[in-house]
């Protein structure tokens, strides 16, 4: 079998190769799956620059790849035989970007045939992050005002989807203007351009001057310090990525400068949040059953997906460009196998 291989860190066009493996053979509790598609997402490019969390850094050689949909194609002597053929995605199973991955067989979480390969390959990150940061960390109830930056981003556009299904109101940042009528079409209540200087004015005024009480913010730098900043007493801030520091060196670049008389007077909090940290807080069981949950949502059409365009391996290195690209319109999948 093949896969892709970082075997040190780097520039992803000049450390990823596709190579030849011997195939996997599964432990008794684990399953075989062959990969259909992946999707190319920020960490992704992250891990492979070796700039990802310390804790969730591979150790090389690996294949990057944090998740993905396939098909068992062989399982261990403790799971079912009735499991080969199921169409899979995974839970929190790093390496996916390869023809065959093994996996433990708890996270290898059965599909529902209403979804497509293309939804089902980005189901987990980005749908988990949207719905447990708005649903489960801030807890958001019908009427309640969420202020999130990057909202044409994956994450963001899922977010629009919940809050309008959860009747949440939303104030939204986007960098280019091109891009407000976009998100009001979503359903963004509010919709402010950053590339506009008297954005934080507006702000201030589209929170009637009560300041932010729930926020997500994964542009860090001096947007998510101007959301610090303005945050309500009691007022909570999730930073979830740091999208301004991508592709700096400056270690400057990396720091987000908070106001710190703002946040002690109103006893505000700038939390940072990760996917990968709440899954383990959460545990396999009610995590596998969130993205089942979420598997259900999209089946019936609650939550949709942004688009997706579909790499073929030996396009890897486009697939990585289009990720990181200005104003990409959706999401890279790289195509392991064709069902
Ligand atoms: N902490 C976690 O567990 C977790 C989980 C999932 C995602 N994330 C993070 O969430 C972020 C979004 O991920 P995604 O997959 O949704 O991304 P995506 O679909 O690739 O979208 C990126 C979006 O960010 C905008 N953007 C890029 N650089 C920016 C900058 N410097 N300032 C303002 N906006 C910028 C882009 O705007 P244009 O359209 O103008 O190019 C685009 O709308 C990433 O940082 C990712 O690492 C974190």
């Amino acid at each position: 079998m093949k896969a892709l291989i970082i075997e040190q860190n780097g520039e992803p066009s000049e450390v990823v190769h596709w190579r030849d493996l011997p195939e996997p053979t599964p432990g008794p509790a684990e399953v075989r799956v062959r990969m259909l598609m992946a999707p190319v997402h920020p960490s992704d490019l992250h891990i492979i620059r070796g700039r990802f969390a310390r804790q969730r850094q591979p150790v090389l050689p690996a294949s990057p790849g944090t998740e993905g949909v396939g098909i068992i194609d062989a399982v261990g002597s403790d799971v079912p035989h009735t499991r080969v053929g199921e169409r899979v995605v995974l839970l929190d199973v790093p390496g996916t970007w390869r023809e065959q991955v093994i996996s433990p067989a708890a996270r290898a979480i059965p599909v529902p045939a209403a979804i497509s390969d293309e939804d089902a390959a980005q189901a987990l990150i980005n749908p988990m992050t949207a719905w447990a940061m708005t649903m489960s960390e801030h807890q958001l109830q019908r009427g309640d005002w969420l202020v999130q930056s990057a909202a044409g981003s994956t994450v963001g556009r899922l977010v629009l989807q919940i809050a309008k299904a959860q009747g949440v109101h939303t104030i939204n940042l986007v960098r280019r203007a091109e891009q407000v009528a976009e998100i009001q079409k979503l359903g963004g209540d509010i919709v402010l351009c950053t590339a506009d200087e008297s954005w934080p004015e507006q702000l201030v005024k589209a929170t009637d001057g009560k300041g932010i009480v729930c926020a997500i913010d994964c542009v860090a730098g001096r947007t998510g310090a101007t959301l610090a900043r303005q945050l309500a007493p009691n007022g909570r801030l999730l930073v979830y990525g740091a999208l301004s520091s991508h592709r700096q060196t400056d270690p400057a670049a990396f720091e987000m400068p908070v106001f710190a008389p703002a946040l002690i007077y109103s006893s505000a909090e700038v939390r940072g949040w990760l996917i990968f940290s709440w899954l383990a807080r959460k545990g396999l069981d009610e995590s596998s059953q969130a993205l089942r949950n979420l598997l259900d949502s999209i089946a019936v059409g609650c939550l949709k997906p942004p688009a997706t365009e579909r790499y073929s391996v030996d396009r890897a290195f486009e697939a990585f460009t289009a990720a990181e690209s200005t104003a990409h319109d959706a999401k890279p999948l790289l195509v392991f196998a064709q069902r």
